[in-house]
């Protein structure tokens, strides 16, 4: 294979992998929809799919893209394959859509960073007002657009690698220590009640489904992320143990949110739980009422470095997400790195601009659109987390996992992952890879995206 930026050590390319996979959704995305979805409840079904589902499917990209040693679209190409690259494109385009709505997340983070500075912990009470200002979020959006590019341009192995190394084992000490404060408030014990005690009784599909969206989207799943990743790694390295690390760094810093939110949601609501914002703004009201508490240069301090860590969170995932697109384009189309970062960023910023203007700002984009039978209408951002996220993960993972299977061969699948792994052809992860890759995998996945779209876009 040419030369290609490799990461140069095991641990760095467990620090990029695990930084691509912990991000918003682990922060912000994973303790509302478990907020939502019933509490514990939630949580139970989430780790279930996380390491029985997801899993396989992050063993199976990383093979795929070490052994072709090419980017989500190519990788099917050098296997082979050519005409099941339409895998790939669809990953690309996913990344493109995620992308452009996650980076106007990203965006009100960094200048939450400036007002905690600051001291505007009265933003609480005016998220609205903020998101509307455009010129401010958007400004802030573009500035984090230019760093995820910056660093892309780079190589991936160069910047990101060194700075995930540092920076990710401070999030979870700033998250930890958060929890101690947390613990010791008021009323805390009942959000830790909601967030660690099942109540089966509010177990249903809206549940399961939400779990599962949540599980592939956190774990950077079915779109090409870690076919890309896996083409930069070592021959030697074993890919089981890697798929878990990630996979445990992931979950594990889901869990660290949520018992590090919902303590603050008990003391907040008075130990109701309720009148509180569940929703997308979640930490972005909540959190900062708590830093007014903690109140003057003290509470500054703490919400700027938790929002600062935030967006160094949110931006190990942006780098992964364009570097999808951004490898697919350098590879195939023989465009320069450094052209393909800019570019490819200059795209999805401008396809993220309506999500930007529909958080209130413009009518039309705030009320985009309205599905088959629905009584709401859906701005234009939570349209795009309804087809790229909610249906184009699961179909992508859906049929990787089938490519593997069927039209690749579990048994070239399994001298890939044997590759680093003694042992593994009597290994029970071989036998539970056999067990669900050729058929219960793909099955599920696909069913879950089917439903999805039915139940969502049409109503049913
Ligand atoms: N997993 C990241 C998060 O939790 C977001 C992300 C990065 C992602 N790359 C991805 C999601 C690829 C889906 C697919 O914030």
């Amino acid at each position: 294979m040419a030369v290609r930026g490799n990461f140069s050590s095991k641990l760095g390319f467990i620090a990029a992998a695990a930084g691509s996979a912990v991000g918003l959704g682990n922060i912000w995305g994973f303790p509302y929809e478990a907020g939502a979805g019933g509490g514990a409840i939630f949580v139970l079904v989430y780790l279930f799919f996380c390491f029985a589902l997801c899993f396989p499917v992050m063993l199976t990209e990383l093979a795929i893209g070490r052994k072709s040693g090419r980017n989500a679209v190519g990788a099917f190409n050098a296997l082979g394959h050519r005409k099941w690259n339409f895998i790939g494109k669809l990953g690309v385009l996913s990344g493109v859509l995620i992308l452009s709505f996650y980076n106007v997340i990203a965006g009100w983070a960094f200048g939450y960073t400036f007002e905690m500075a600051a001291g505007n912990f009265a933003i609480t009470e005016s998220f609205r007002a903020y998101t509307t200002d455009i010129f401010a979020v958007g400004g802030y959006g573009l500035m984090f657009m230019i760093c995820t590019a910056f660093i892309v341009s780079k190589g991936v192995s160069a910047g990101i690698e060194k700075a995930a190394k540092i920076l990710m084992p401070l999030l979870i000490v700033m998250m930890l220590s958060l929890i101690i404060y947390a613990l010791f408030l008021p009323n805390a014990m009942a959000g830790i009640k909601f967030f660690l005690l099942p109540d089966f009784t509010k177990l249903n599909l809206s549940v399961v489904f939400n779990a599962m969206g949540q599980a592939f989207f956190s774990l950077s799943l079915g779109m090409g992320t870690f076919i890309t990743y896996g083409s930069y790694i070592n021959k030697k390295d074993n890919l089981v143990t890697s798929a878990a690390l990630i996979t445990l760094t992931d979950v594990g810093i889901a869990i660290i949110a949520g018992l590090m939110i919902f303590p603050l949601i008990g003391f907040v609501s008075g130990g109701t739980l309720s009148g509180v914002g569940r929703g997308p703004e979640l930490i972005f009201v909540t959190l900062p009422y708590i830093f007014g508490e903690i109140g003057g240069s003290a509470g500054s301090i703490v919400g700027m470095a938790f929002f600062s860590l935030l967006c160094f969170a949110a931006l190990t995932s942006t780098v992964s997400l364009l570097e999808v697109p951004v490898a697919y384009v350098v590879d195939e189309f023989k465009m320069s790195r450094k052209k393909a970062a800019w570019l490819m960023s200059g795209i999805v910023y401008l396809i993220g601009i309506p999500s930007l203007l529909g958080n209130g700002y413009s009518a039309y984009f705030s009320e985009f659109i309205t599905y088959v039978n629905a009584t709401t209408s859906t701005d234009f951002l939570n349209f795009i987390v309804n087809v790229a996220n909610d249906s184009f993960l699961p179909l992508g993972g859906s049929l990787m996992v089938f490519f593997a299977a069927h039209i690749w061969k579990k048994q070239n699948l399994d001298a890939e992952i044997a590759i680093g792994f003694e042992g593994y052809q009597d290994s029970f992860i071989r036998k539970y890879l056999h067990f669900v890759i050729p058929f219960l995998l793909p099955a599920t996945l696909f069913i879950i995206f089917a439903m999805i779209v039915l139940v969502t876009f049409f109503g049913f």
